[in-house]
């Protein structure tokens, strides 16, 4: 638990990715929070403001390897983790091992990796947020849908999602995250990714992912009846929209009680 008054340390894994850089710049600019340790398999020994082109911070890049040590050395209150799933499973449990709260926006996880990551932060007992997309407008996209999937539970539901063409993962996190929310409000539905060949439309929720240029994030839910569409529409103009939201549950989380939890409860939904 962090007085009011003390800084909150917050370390970075992914320290010199496309989040983890916006991350490092949010985290500086937040009142009291600094940068303790940051963590990658590139750059190691370079300042991570630097990496991050912020101004030169004075924390070099970690190896990930290191990360117990660092972690415990500089005291770090909370790691944000942005990096790919197979890491994640290594980082979080050894940061949970250290009594180190976590910011989890990592995606793609297996469900045997997503079960030892919680495993890790439950034995440990640690607070973690763990959230597939860490924008307001996304959550409340989210609730959205449920109101829509109650009241259209009939309509043929299609998720469109859309990505940058270095995006490892396929589907989004988001786009499952959305899938999941109409699926549990309507008691269970069949997922089908992508259609090829002859596949006439069941029940199911139809999930397709589009790859290109340089496109942050786009997520669009369909629902079709006779006569008529319904599109429920989310397209995150920059990667703020994310780090913002994973700055602000770190400051969260450090006055929680241990546990796992969402947006929604950082956001009071
Ligand atoms: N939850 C959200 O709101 C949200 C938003 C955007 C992206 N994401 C997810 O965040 C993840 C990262 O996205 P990105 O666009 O920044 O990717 P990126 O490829 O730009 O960055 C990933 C960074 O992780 C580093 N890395 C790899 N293995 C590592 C390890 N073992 N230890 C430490 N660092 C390691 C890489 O070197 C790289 O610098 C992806 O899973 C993406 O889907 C989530």
């Amino acid at each position: 638990m962090v007085n009011d008054n003390d800084n909150i340390n917050v370390a970075v894994t992914g320290a010199c990715g496309r989040m983890g850089g916006m991350i490092i710049e949010n985290i500086v600019k937040t009142d009291n929070m600094q940068l303790s340790a940051a963590f990658d398999i590139n750059n190691i020994g370079k300042d991570a403001g630097e990496m991050a082109h912020v101004d030169v911070l004075g924390v070099t890049v970690s190896d990930a390897n290191d990360i117990k040590t660092v972690l415990t050395e500089t005291n770090t209150d909370v790691l944000i983790d942005f990096t790919i799933a197979p890491a994640t499973v290594v980082n979080a449990p050894a940061a949970a091992e250290c009594g180190v709260n976590l910011i989890i926006g990592t995606t793609g996880f297996t469900e045997q990796q997503r079960a030892a990551i919680d495993d890790a932060i439950l034995k440990n007992n640690v607070a973690a947020v763990i959230s597939p997309n860490y924008s307001v407008g996304v959550n409340v996209f989210f609730n959205i849908l449920k109101e829509a999937a109650r009241s259209l539970s009939d309509y043929d539901i299609e998720i469109i999602e859309a990505h940058h063409n270095q995006k490892k993962d396929a589907p989004s996190g988001t786009a499952m995250k959305a899938a999941d929310v109409i699926s549990e409000t309507l008691g269970g539905k069949e997922y089908v990714y992508g259609r090829n060949g002859l596949v006439p439309r069941g029940k199911e929720i139809g999930i397709h992912a589009v790859r290109g240029g340089d496109i942050v994030g786009d997520h669009t839910v369909l629902f079709a009846g006779n006569g008529e569409r319904v599109e429920i529409k989310h397209q995150a103009h920059s990667r703020q929209a994310f780090a913002g939201g994973a700055v602000k549950a770190a400051a969260w989380i450090c006055n929680a009680k241990p546990g796992i939890y969402t947006m929604d409860d950082i956001l009071g939904f």
